[in-house]
């Protein structure tokens, strides 16, 4: 998103939310059908992709480090692998814009393959941790060149002879899980990853699926996952499902929305991202799945959604992997439910796209909630939302959709700074929600 200049956006009071949409498909699974696709032997093949700056910037990585990467009109996206030691050193830099995602987890795949490449980020990304993942990966034997404090623009100089690691996650990291877990599969023998807490196991599920050789074992101090390094993997073809954490924002709009009775379709509900729809439905949201089914490997479903009385709640802090990026649009819901939502173990959100505790706790009292916070936990009281706020939503998609949803249901409208960042995620967002009747709407 560099560059692009800010595309402030109003959103005012929506009635009666009506009718079926498909938001778009998993950030997730997108990156990780690019960067496997990329090391596979053949052809993958990938519909349903997320078409967002995070998951382009990615496509682009892959492209400059040696694999053919081309989309069809009917909207597939094909890539053709060079194996798994087949990546080469790019010519320019790797741009991965926004995407922590992107950045961590192309680090992982190109630590363990003698190959030099520099990346860089926009200014959120600039500012985010690096040293969670370069830590391990230097283990494995690669060699990093960063800015002050570990961070970005970063030189990887990738191993010649990496050595296999077993590392236990210092956090509840995804990203820093599927970073090892990549950089194992070039490296010679048994790489091990000990999560002590789980995390979302798309790395896991899609490299069983390419044919890595990976075995997860439960023990008492988490799961060990291991994988054994050089064996190819075979090109796969991928449906990917419709990602959860986007369709946090009209599950929130229809909440909160009188009179609203909206569905989405073919959403994953796989159970390391589902904490937000568990939340809800016991604050009292009528959210239900209907034709479960399983798709591409994961369970996915369509969710209904009807306007619905919420009442505050304590959030545990063990929910919070498998809600991670969805607390700003819980936010928003329990800043309009009878009584407090409290929400713990939120120290994650502090080095997300933005400081997204300060941002949602800023966000909510200029729109007239009254919250308390500490360095890890979050207290909204419910019920009082009068809008009216200007929101800063410091390059951070999510920040700027949430409080899009808060303005529909509040009595003055709510301003966002900058919507253009939502392209990262979730392109067509504000075409999407006022498709169902939403009123949100550029700010001149
Ligand atoms: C992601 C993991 C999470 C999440 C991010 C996507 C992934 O980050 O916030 O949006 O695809 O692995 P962390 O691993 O930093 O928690």
């Amino acid at each position: 998103m560099h560059g692009s200049s800010p595309a402030p956006l109003q959103s005012s009071a929506s009635q009666g939310l009506k009718g079926r949409l498909r938001v778009p498909g998993d950030k997730s699974i997108s990156h990780r059908s690019l960067l496997l696709g990329a090391i596979a032997v053949g052809e993958t093949r990938a519909s349903g992709l997320l078409e967002g700056e995070d998951v382009v910037n990615t496509a682009k990585a892959v492209q400059a480090l040696g694999a053919q990467v081309k989309r069809t009109d009917d909207g597939v996206w094909h890539v053709q692998g060079v194996g798994v030691s087949g990546l080469m050193s790019p010519k320019g830099d790797l741009d991965f814009g926004n995407s922590g995602t992107g950045v961590r987890l192309a680090l992982g795949l190109m630590a363990s393959t003698p190959l030099t490449a520099r990346c860089i980020g926009d200014a959120s990304l600039s500012g985010r941790p690096m040293g969670r993942v370069t830590v391990p990966l230097s283990e494995i034997g690669a060699r990093f060149e960063t800015a002050e404090g570990g961070r970005l623009p970063l030189t990887l100089h990738g191993a010649r002879h990496p050595v296999p690691i077993t590392y236990k996650l210092p956090v509840a990291s995804a990203q820093v899980k599927s970073a090892v877990l990549l950089a194992g599969l070039n490296t010679p023998g048994r790489t091990t990853v000990i999560e002590p807490v789980a995390t979302r196991d798309h790395t896991e599920r899609m490299l069983k699926a390419f044919g890595a050789d990976i075995s997860i074992e439960n023990k008492a101090d988490g799961r060990h996952i291991t994988i054994t390094g050089q064996r190819e993997l075979t090109a796969q073809i991928i449906d990917v499902p419709a990602d959860p954490s986007s369709a946090a924002f009209p599950i929130v709009a229809a909440l909160i929305a009188p009179g609203s009775d909206i569905t989405i379709e073919n959403v994953m509900l796989n159970e390391t991202r589902t904490g937000l729809i568990t939340t809800l439905i016991e604050m009292g949201g009528d959210i239900t799945i209907e034709n479960k089914r399983l798709a591409g490997g994961e369970e996915v479903g369509d969710l209904r959604v009807r306007s619905s009385k919420l009442t505050g709640i304590k959030v545990p802090a063990g929910r919070a992997p498998s809600m991670i990026d969805e607390y700003p649009a819980l936010a928003v819901a329990a800043s309009f439910a009878q009584g407090v939502t409290h929400m713990a173990g939120l120290d994650e959100l502090r080095v997300k796209e933005s400081d997204r505790l300060a941002a949602v706790e800023a966000g909510l009292n200029a729109n007239g909630v009254t919250t308390r916070s500490g360095p890890d936990w979050l207290e909204v009281e419910g019920g009082k939302v009068q809008g009216g706020g200007l929101v800063a939503t410091h390059l951070d998609h999510r920040i700027a959709m949430s409080f899009l949803v808060m303005g529909l249901a509040s009595l003055k409208p709510v301003r966002v700074d900058d919507g253009a960042m939502i392209a990262t995620s979730f392109p067509n967002f504000s075409g999407l929600m006022n498709g169902l009747g939403c009123r949100i709407e550029p700010l001149s």
